[in-house]
């Protein structure tokens, strides 16, 4: 049995879903169960990741980590409690960023701890592996969703920046993968997706799926982060970060690791609904 956290998110989802078509027993972690909306193979418990006496592990063979749901705080308690209930491995999701200088990292501003837990875990009392992500893709449905909604033109800062999407599906097949193969024990394993997509290429890829002329123009960074801090409601030190990072990386290509396999352009096919385009 799985003891997945984090398990109504984006990658929690198509991890429960991954792991209950492989024949494994799942137990899914939600403060609401209710709420949770999870395939009924699984056995949805409430608890809350971040107060881990409210979690049993009984019968738990591993234990997966989200970081965000987890937290820095309890990252330690909950391996405790964990080891001491007799499970066996834990594999931990940290970010293909999480090297790079803290200033860089603008989840570090929405108070994620990627680095931290991911250490945490290393330092644990159990063998452990760690999945670091690529920038997901469904992150250009915040960025850029509701202009393509409503036009064919997306103004963007840094249209050379480029990203390697990753599917979330590649991200929850690969975690699916270290919980049930402990040849894995000890790695660090980047997911990206299969190619590097500037943004410009991206929102040109999305209109391709879409049948639209989708078109990205560059403005800049400036106005970009005074738009994505006023009307855009984001936390200043998080636009900061987010341009600091682009203004780093631009006119470079993203490194592409695997084993993520799923194109940006099967993402957009399977999200194509929230683009306002026909879904699946
Ligand atoms: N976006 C990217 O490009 C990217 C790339 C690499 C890594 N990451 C990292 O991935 C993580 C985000 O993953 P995600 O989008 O799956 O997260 P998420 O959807 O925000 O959270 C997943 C689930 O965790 C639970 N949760 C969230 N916040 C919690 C809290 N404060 N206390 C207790 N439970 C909480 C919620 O479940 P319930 O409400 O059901 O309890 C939620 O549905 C972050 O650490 C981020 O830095 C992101």
């Amino acid at each position: 049995m799985y003891l997945i956290t984090g398990a109504t998110g984006p990658i929690g989802r198509p991890l429960v879903e991954t792991l209950l078509a492989e024949g494994a027993a799942v137990r899914a972690v939600s403060r609401d169960p209710s709420a949770a909306g999870l395939p009924a193979g699984a056995d949805v418990v409430e608890g809350d990741p971040r107060k881990p006496e409210t979690l049993s592990f009984q019968g738990v063979s591993a234990l997966f980590v989200h970081p965000r749901a987890v937290g820095e705080e309890a990252v330690g308690r909950l391996l405790a409690a964990a080891a001491e209930q007799g499970v066996r491995r834990v594999v931990v999701m940290s970010a293909i960023n999480v090297e790079d200088e803290p200033a860089h990292q603008p989840s570090r501003f929405n108070g994620d701890r990627n680095k931290e837990v991911e250490e945490a875990v290393v330092q644990g009392p159990l063998p452990w592996v760690s999945v670091r992500p690529a920038s997901f893709a469904l992150n250009t449905l915040a960025m850029w969703a509701g202009q393509i909604r409503a036009g064919d033109v997306v103004r963007g800062p840094y249209a050379d920046f480029a990203e390697a999407f990753v599917h979330e599906r590649d991200v929850a097949e690969l975690i699916a993968r270290a919980l049930r193969d402990e040849t894995l024990d000890g790695r660090r394993l980047p997911v990206t997706g299969p190619g590097s997509l500037t943004h410009a290429e991206a929102v040109t890829a999305i209109g391709e799926v879409l049948g639209r002329p989708l078109r990205h123009e560059e403005i800049p960074a400036e106005a970009a982060a005074r738009a994505m801090a006023g009307s855009g409601g984001l936390p200043e030190p998080f636009v900061q970060a987010l341009m600091a990072r682009y203004a780093r990386g631009e006119g470079r290509p993203a490194t592409v690791a695997g084993p993520g396999a799923r194109t940006f352009e099967q993402w957009v096919t399977d999200h194509a609904a929230a683009f306002g385009g026909e879904g699946r």
